[in-house]
C-alpha cells in the first residue's frame, strides 16, 4: 500500500477491496480493535470548513486508543508564511500521520513529499478520496455487489467528487455517466486516469450534456452542491448554469425504481437536490455519512502501521 491517500488512484483494487472487508470486521467486533491504535497520534490540518471529516477522523481515532489534534490553518504559523514544507518536517516528529484538508491539490502533494509518515487527502479542490471509498463502501452495503451497475452522477463534473468517482467506478466494474454542462467538464488529466482505468477494467464513462442520458436506467444517482467551498465568489452564475441537473422527483423517475440516492453532504436543499429526494425512500445519504466513520478507521489501521513516535529519547 501506497504511504499516502491523495487520489483514489492511489489504491489498487484489492486494496480497496481489503478497506472494505477491515471495515466490516471492525464494525462486527469493534472490541477487537479498540487498542489498535494505542499511543498513536493523527493530525488533522484544514484549510476549509468540516463536519463528516472532521467528527469521523477524530471519533474514528478515539475508537481505535489513538489520540487525534484538530488544527485550523488559519491558526497555524502556516497562515503567517511558514512554508509547508518546514511545517510537515516539525509535524512528523510529533504525529504518526496528517489528515490535510486544503484548497490547492498541489499543498495535498507538498505535505505527502516532505513527510515520512502517511498524508491522507481529507479533500482538495481535485479529489476527496475518503468520502469515495466510504460511498463505494455504502454501495457495496446496499446493493451486495458493486460490478455492472450504472452510477449517474448530475451537476458539476468538475467537482472533487466527481473525480474520485470517475476513478473509483472505472476501477470497481461501475459504469459511469456524467451530466454536466460543457464548461463544468471533469478535470482532463483525471478524466484521463478514469479512460485508462475505464479501458483496464472494461467500464463504461460516459460524460453526456442531458440528465436523461445519464439517469435512464441508473442504480445510483449521485449529486454533489454547485458551489463548492472555494468557488462562492462563483455563485450566482454556477446556480444558474447548473440548474436544469437538480435531482427532482422527476429525474428520479427515469432511473431503476431500487436507485439508490446518494449525496456526499453538505447538501443545499432546493437547489442540486430536492428535500423529497434527499428525504424520500432511495436516499441512503446519512448512511454514507456514517459509513466515512468504518472506512476511515479500516484505512487508519491500515495506513498508520509504523510504531508509535519514541517520545522520550535517552540523554546521554
Ligand atoms: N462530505 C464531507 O466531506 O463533509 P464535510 O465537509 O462536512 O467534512
Ligand atoms: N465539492 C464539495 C464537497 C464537500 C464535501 C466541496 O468541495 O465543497
Amino acid at each position: 500500500m501506497n504511504k499516502d491517500l491523495l487520489s483514489i488512484n492511489d489504491l489498487s483494487v484489492e486494496e480497496m477491496q481489503i478497506v472494505f472487508r477491515r471495515a466490516d470486521e471492525i464494525r462486527k467486533d469493534a472490541k477487537r480493535y479498540e487498542n489498535l491504535l494505542k499511543g498513536r497520534t493523527l493530525a488533522l490540518i484544514f484549510e476549509k470548513p468540516s463536519t463528516r471529516t472532521r467528527v469521523s477522523f477524530e471519533v474514528g481515532m478515539w475508537q481505535l486508543g489513538g489520540k487525534s489534534i484538530y488544527m485550523n490553518w488559519n491558526d497555524m504559523q502556516l497562515s503567517r508564511g511558514e512554508s509547508i514544507k518546514d511545517t510537515t518536517k516539525v509535524m512528523e516528529r510529533y504525529v504518526d500521520g496528517i489528515v490535510a484538508r486544503v484548497y490547492s491539490h498541489r499543498e495535498v502533494e507538498e505535505l505527502s513529499r516532505n513527510a515520512k509518515i502517511p498524508v491522507i487527502n481529507g479533500l482538495s479542490d481535485l479529489e476527496h478520496p475518503c468520502q469515495v471509498l466510504a460511498d463505494m463502501y455504502t454501495i457495496r452495503e446496499k446493493k451486495k455487489v458493486l460490478k455492472g451497475l450504472k452510477l449517474a452522477y448530475l451537476g458539476d463534473g468538475a467537482s472533487n467528487v466527481c473525480h474520485s468517482l470517475m476513478l473509483a467506478c472505472t476501477k470497481l466494474g461501475m459504469d459511469m455517466y456524467v451530466a454536466c454542462p460543457e464548461k463544468y467538464s471533469p478535470n482532463k488529466e483525471i478524466l484521463k486516469q478514469a479512460e485508462e482505468n475505464s479501458r483496464k477494467f472494461w467500464t463504461t464513462l460516459k460524460i453526456v450534456p442531458k440528465v436523461a442520458q445519464a439517469v435512464t436506467n441508473a442504480d445510483i444517482i449521485y449529486t454533489d452542491t454547485w458551489v463548492s467551498m472555494g468557488e462562492e465568489e462563483q455563485a450566482k452564475k454556477r446556480k444558474k448554469d447548473l440548474r436544469p441537473y437538480q435531482l427532482n422527483s422527476e429525474v428520479l423517475k427515469l432511473a431503476k425504481k431500487d436507485c439508490l440516492v446518494m449525496h456526499c453532504l453538505a447538501a443545499h436543499r432546493g437547489q442540486e437536490i430536492t428535500d423529497e429526494v434527499i428525504d424520500g425512500p432511495n436516499s441512503v445519504v446519512f448512511d454514507q455519512a456514517e459509513n466515512r466513520l468504518h472506512v476511515q478507521k479500516a484505512l487508519l489501521t491500515m495506513m498508520l502501521r509504523e510504531p508509535p513516535k519514541q517520545v522520550f529519547r535517552p540523554f546521554y
